[in-house]
């Protein structure tokens, strides 16, 4: 497999464990967006995007100019997949929307992105990482389901592993 990158922005640092987990499993680099780590996007095939979901369905804090930037950049070639930890039980209108922002910004960007996931099993009302019954990521609870993060996990990183180049 080519070498995966994972770029992440974490405030309480959910995002950031579980961005280490995959890392591990993936045997990749890590990188926090709150350093703008921009220029390292072009030294990875695979790129995994992870965030938080924070006020009423905003993109995690760190993300506000890595993200503008990435809606600039050509991911011509790559294969790309998101995550995202939220809260399903208090904010089950805005559920992991931070997944939906990060799909919006490089669904036209020319990568592939893989990594889609069936709503089957989560508990929300609504979600904007919701297209057509999949999530369009990887949503991981923490608040509610940390019992479930581990398996979400294992079994998420098997589906990418065989998307990836
Ligand atoms: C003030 C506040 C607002 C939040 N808003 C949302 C939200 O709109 N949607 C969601 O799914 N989770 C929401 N959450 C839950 C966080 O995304 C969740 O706790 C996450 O695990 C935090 O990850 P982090 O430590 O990596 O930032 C919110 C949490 C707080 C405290």
């Amino acid at each position: 497999m080519k070498k995966t990158a994972i770029f992440y922005g974490s405030s309480t640092g959910n995002t950031e464990s579980v961005a280490k987990q995959i890392a591990e499993l993936l045997n990749a680099d890590v990188f926090d967006v709150a350093n703008n780590p921009i220029e390292e996007l072009k030294n990875y095939q695979n790129l995994i995007f992870g965030t938080s979901t924070w006020g009423i369905g905003d993109l995690q804090d760190d993300w506000d100019s890595f993200i503008s930037t990435l809606e600039k950049t050509d991911l011509s070639g790559k294969t790309c997949a998101i995550f995202g930890l939220g809260d399903s039980s208090t904010y089950s209108d805005s559920f992991v929307d931070g997944i939906g922002t990060i799909y919006k910004a490089i669904e036209n960007k020319g990568c592939k992105i893989v990594g889609f996931v069936d709503t089957t099993g989560y508990d929300y009302e609504e979600s904007k990482a919701e297209i057509d019954e999949k999530f369009v990521g990887l949503p991981l609870d923490e608040n509610n389901e940390s019992n479930l993060t581990k398996d979400r996990i294992n079994k998420w990183v098997e589906q990418i592993k065989v998307e990836f180049d």
